[in-house]
């Protein structure tokens, strides 16, 4: 049996995150500087049945068989055994590395989750199709955020833009005019189920301010989806700064957010906003493509742990 390598991209949520979860929609788009990978190698020498599970960057090595079940990295690789009805595949290392920053709003997890899962099924002969893939990795997202919309799997396993409602089939759509973001980190390490969690007992606290600020937010990623559509991504910036200003008053940004993307603006960047969870993790610019390298210093002179610039479509 072959060795199979598998790699998944990181993310970033344009516009929409949080309220996505209460079901307006989100846009995302993938990452690809940054990425996770799963390689699965057949081990002639142990017995059937017998998995072992490597991630050298965390310095983990530990067998299937003496994981606790919901660990996340052995739940990716029982769910695929158990989607394919495999009691005892034949032995088997897998080795999960990644580039893609954890807690950080960048879609590590999903990232994660979808390399392990293309891996293993493809190493069994049993490659998954894309529905499936994203079906599974949304599963073991359930598991660690409790409550996610299902974005970032999706996001991640069809590596494509695209306009996410919950419980919706996935819808990919057009980038007319390619655009540059530059992500800057905060460096602070933030789960998303804490955000996501905080924020769901404001809501349940008292939910109509919270309704109005998710219909604002849903509005702005429909406005937004016609500007990317129709060719005018130049138009994006006051709707990214608007969904920032909702974002803060759900209560998911942070000081070091705010002053990163105020840092961006100062430089030159058309629009700014955090991406993902929030509370620390990443934030987005939207630049002119000659500004990029000026604002990603910006930014790095601001305090941002790392920056990236990629380009969206094209
Ligand atoms: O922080 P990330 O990369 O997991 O993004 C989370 C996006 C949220 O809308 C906050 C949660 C979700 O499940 O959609």
């Amino acid at each position: 049996m072959p060795a199979i390598t598998a790699s998944a991209p990181g993310k970033i949520i344009l516009f929409g995150e949080h309220a996505v979860v209460y079901g307006r929609p989100a846009i995302a788009v993938p990452v690809n500087q940054v990425k996770a990978r799963a390689v699965a190698m057949a081990n002639p020498h142990q017995p059937s049945g017998e998995v072992l599970i490597q991630a050298p960057d965390i310095g983990f090595e530990s067998r299937l068989s003496e994981l606790p079940g919901d660990h996340s990295l052995a739940f990716a690789v029982t769910s695929v055994l158990t989607e394919l009805e495999i009691l005892r595949p034949p032995a088997f290392t897998l080795r999960v590395t990644s580039t893609i920053p954890i807690a950080a709003g960048l879609g590590s997890g999903a990232a994660v989750s979808v390399a392990i899962i293309r891996a293993v099924s493809s190493f069994l002969c049993r490659p998954l199709a894309n529905e499936q893939v994203s079906g599974l990795a949304y599963e073991v997202e359930k598991h660690y955020h409790g409550s996610p919309s299902g974005i970032d799997n999706t996001v991640i396993t069809y590596n494509m833009p695209v306009y996410f409602v919950r419980g919706r089939p996935v819808e990919t759509f057009q980038v007319a005019n390619p655009f540059t973001i530059v992500i800057g980190d905060t460096g602070i390490k933030s789960p998303t189920a804490i955000a996501v969690g905080d924020l769901r007992k404001l809501w349940q606290a008292d939910p109509d301010p919270y309704e109005i600020l998710f219909d604002k937010t849903g509005q702005i990623a429909d406005d937004a989806r016609r500007l990317i559509e129709g060719g005018r991504p130049d138009k994006l910036g006051p709707l990214m700064f608007e969904n920032q200003l909702l974002l803060q008053e759900m209560g998911v940004s942070s000081p070091e957010l705010d002053y990163l993307v105020k840092v961006a603006l100062e430089a030159g960047a058309l629009g700014a906003k955090l991406s993902g969870g929030g509370r620390g993790g990443n934030m987005i610019a939207l630049v002119e493509p000659e500004q990029a390298s000026s604002v990603a210093k910006a930014l790095a002179r601001g305090g941002a742990t790392r920056t990236i610039i990629t380009k969206v479509g094209g």
